[in-house]
């Protein structure tokens, strides 16, 4: 099939209108099988619970195409299994992962001309999306549901693509209360993280990085990737905390550097560690491996990279995360399924 007219390598991280999306509806205690939409609009009831109390979920997942034109996800089992945590937490109906794991063939069949060619460094982004559609104006769990699923042919979420950023420690604003919804992916937390994002672009940083917000002192995540450090000893380290969304990249790099002899902590990380770390990253599906270039705390500015250049660990665990994904290295671990294209 002819590939869509695109400059791939240009591509930012923006949405771009495809062939279509998926849309399902749970009704009378049953999900239907799913229709195709060509339009990107939706129709919705104007009380849906998902547009004025938050009864909203949402996944991030991406495909990839190698060098002799197969397509493969990754780790789409784990954003199924995820998207059922975050529905149950805020009494959504979830969507079956069997029917998820069929809707992101289905999607990425439908939108091949969308797929970034091989090299170009681009991806097919991935949005599923589940909504509380149920008229109601007191606040109580919709009955009826909508799972959906769009995509959007993506480059780099930061704009510097694998060049450092630089990041700023929040200590204001929290993005996610102990005992919240931090840990699972309600567009709620995101809103909450606008104010802290919006202040620290307009003076000039990438991004913050969240403490916990009970105590103050423990890293917690930026505000779209999970944060991860390299220790001077070698270790990788990446903190353990209930605020934060359990990263699918993330579990997955800590396999890879156990894998390439490092020893893996998760556990707490003070603030107080930073400067003590050889380098630290962000990652996520959209971020990838983000190295930081700079933290700012307070009036301390803790630099793991004087210039563009990223630290060896970082590039060694980015180029080992992304050969799996475009199918240059063997995905001994089984991470990554083959789309068969029609
Ligand atoms: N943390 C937050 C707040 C995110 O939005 C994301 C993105 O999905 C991540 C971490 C990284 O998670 P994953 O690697 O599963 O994409
Ligand atoms: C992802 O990485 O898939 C996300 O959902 C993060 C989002 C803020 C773009």
């Amino acid at each position: 099939m002819e590939k869509a007219n695109l400059n791939w390598s240009e591509l930012t991280f923006a949405y771009m209108k495809t062939d279509c999306h998926l849309e399902y509806y749970f009704k009378d205690g049953e999900w239907d099988e799913g229709k195709i939409i060509n339009d990107d609009r939706i129709d919705l009831n104007i009380a849906s619970t998902c547009l004025h109390y938050g009864q909203e979920c949402f996944e991030g997942a991406k495909a990839f195409e190698d060098k002799d034109g197969r397509v493969r996800v990754f780790r789409i089992e784990e954003n199924a299994k995820r998207m059922v945590r975050s529905a149950e937490k805020i009494h959504m109906v979830p969507f079956p992962e069997d029917m998820f794991i069929n809707a992101v063939e289905k999607l990425v069949q439908l939108n091949q001309r969308f797929i970034p060619p091989y090299g170009s460094g681009a991806s097919l982004y991935l949005r599923p999306l589940l909504l509380g559609i149920s008229g109601l104006i007191g606040v109580t769990p919709a009955t009826d549901y909508a799972f959906m699923m769009f995509c959007s042919p993506v480059g780099p979420y930061f704009k510097s693509g694998i060049k450092p950023v630089k990041l700023i420690v929040e200590d204001q604003y929290d993005r996610a209360a102990p005992n919240g919804v931090g840990d699972v992916k309600v567009g709620g937390n995101y809103a909450a993280g606008l104010r802290a994002s919006v202040r620290a672009k307009k003076a000039g940083y990438t991004e913050v990085l969240y403490l916990d917000a009970l105590r103050k002192e423990f890293i917690d995540e930026s505000g779209p990737a999970n944060f991860f450090g390299i220790t001077h000893d070698n270790k990788f380290i990446t903190p353990a905390s209930d605020s934060i969304l359990p990263s699918i990249t993330n579990m997955s790099l800590q396999t890879l550097a156990a894998d390439m002899g490092m020893i893996v902590e998760k556990r707490p990380i003070h603030v107080n560690e930073l400067p003590y770390l050889k380098e630290a990253g962000c990652c996520g599906t959209a971020a990838v491996i983000t190295p930081i270039g700079s933290i700012t705390h307070g009036d301390k500015v803790i630099t793991y990279c004087e210039t563009d250049e990223v630290g060896e660990t970082c590039m060694s665990l980015y180029n080992n995360l992304t050969s799996i994904q475009n199918g240059v290295l063997k995905d001994k671990y089984g991470w990554t399924r083959e789309i068969p294209m029609p």
